[in-house]
C-alpha cells in the first residue's frame, strides 16, 4: 500500500492512492481495457492512458460503477509525443511516484508493406510507439519504482516479437525491442524488488487490426473462421502474474489461441 502526500497537484492522487495502484497506457480499447477492469476487481486504484480522452472517460465511469472503491484517473497524452510526455510526467511527479503496477501497452502495428514497400511513415510511428514512447513514459517510473525498491512492469510485447514474419518486418522489429528492454529491465533492476514480464500474445480480436489494415472489414476477415484471443484472455493472464508471490517474477508468457500454432499458421474451419 502506498502512501499518501500533501502536494498541490495531488487531491486526485490521494484519492487514488488508497488502493495500490496501476498505471495502463493505451486503456481506451482492447487489451488495455481489459487490464483496466480486471485489475479494478483485483482491488488496484487506476491510472488510465491513451489520445481518445472521451473513450477513456467513459470507461472511467464504468469502471468506478462496476467495481466500488475503485477510484480511476483519466489521462490524455500520445506517448509518442515525447515533448507532452515529459511535461506531463513535471507536472504528475507525485502520481508517478505512487505506482504499484506499470502496464506498458500502448502499442500498434501500421500496414502489411513487403520491406521493398516498406512506407516511412507507418515505420516511424510504429517505432515512435512501440519503443521510444514505451521507454520515455516508463523510464521515471521504473526510476522511482527501483528507488523505493518495490513495483511491478508488464510490458506487452508478441509472439510478432520472437518470430518474424512477411510483411511485419518493423513491428516485428518493434517487439523484439520490447523483448529485449524487458530482459534488459529485469537484470538492470535486478536487487531492486522490482518485478518485470513480457506478455507475447498472438491473435487478440481488439482494434488492432482495424488499426493496422485502416479499415474494420478487412480487420474481420483477419478472425475469420478461426477463434481468437479476447483482450479478457490477456487480462486473466496480466492479473495471475501481478498476484503472484512477492518472490515470484513470471519473466514471459506467450499465450496463442488453440487455432493459431505459429505466427503464420492458422486453423479455419
Ligand atoms: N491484438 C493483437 O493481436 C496483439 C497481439 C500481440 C500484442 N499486441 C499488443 O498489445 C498492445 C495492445 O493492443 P490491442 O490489441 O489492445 O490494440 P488496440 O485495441 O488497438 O489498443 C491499442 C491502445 O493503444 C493506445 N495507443 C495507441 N497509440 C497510442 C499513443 N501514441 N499514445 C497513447 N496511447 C496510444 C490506443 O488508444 P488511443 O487510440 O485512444 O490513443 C488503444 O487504447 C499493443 O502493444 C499491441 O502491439 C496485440
Amino acid at each position: 500500500m502506498i502512501k499518501k502526500t500533501n502536494s498541490k497537484s495531488s487531491k486526485k492522487m490521494n484519492k487514488v492512492a488508497t488502493k495500490p495502484v496501476a498505471m495502463i497506457t493505451g486503456a481506451s480499447s482492447g487489451i488495455g481495457l481489459a487490464t483496466a477492469r480486471r485489475l479494478a476487481k483485483d482491488g488496484f486504484s487506476l491510472v488510465l492512458v491513451a489520445r481518445r480522452l472521451d473513450v477513456l472517460k467513459q470507461v472511467k465511469a464504468k469502471i468506478e460503477k462496476d467495481f466500488s472503491g475503485c477510484s480511476v484517473t483519466a489521462v490524455k497524452l500520445d506517448i509518442a509525443d515525447s515533448k507532452a510526455v515529459k511535461k506531463w510526467q513535471k507536472e504528475n511527479s507525485d502520481l508517478i511516484s505512487i505506482v504499484d503496477v506499470l502496464v506498458n501497452n500502448a502499442g500498434l502495428a501500421k500496414g502489411t508493406d513487403k520491406i521493398q514497400d516498406l512506407k516511412w511513415d507507418d515505420a516511424e510511428v510504429m517505432i515512435d510507439v512501440n519503443v521510444k514512447g514505451l521507454l520515455s513514459f516508463a523510464l521515471p517510473i521504473v526510476k522511482v519504482m527501483a528507488a523505493k525498491k518495490s513495483g511491478y512492469v508488464v510490458n506487452l510485447g508478441s509472439v510478432a516479437g520472437r518470430w518474424v514474419y512477411p510483411g511485419g518486418s518493423v513491428y516485428c522489429a518493434t517487439k523484439f525491442a520490447v523483448r529485449a528492454l524487458s530482459e534488459a529491465m529485469r537484470q538492470d533492476l535486478h536487487g531492486c524488488n522490482v518485478r518485470v514480464t513480457n506478455i507475447e500474445p498472438g491473435m487478440v480480436n481488439t482494434e488492432f487490426s482495424t488499426v493496422r489494415l485502416g479499415n474494420k472489414n478487412l480487420a474481420d476477415k483477419v478472425y475469420d473462421k478461426m477463434t481468437p484471443l479476447s483482450g479478457d484472455d490477456i487480462a486473466e493472464s496480466i492479473s495471475w502474474c501481478v498476484n503472484q508471490p512477492k518472490h515470484v517474477n513470471v519473466q514471459e508468457l506467450v499465450i496463442y489461441p488453440t487455432d493459431q500454432a505459429h505466427v503464420g499458421m492458422v486453423h479455419r474451419n
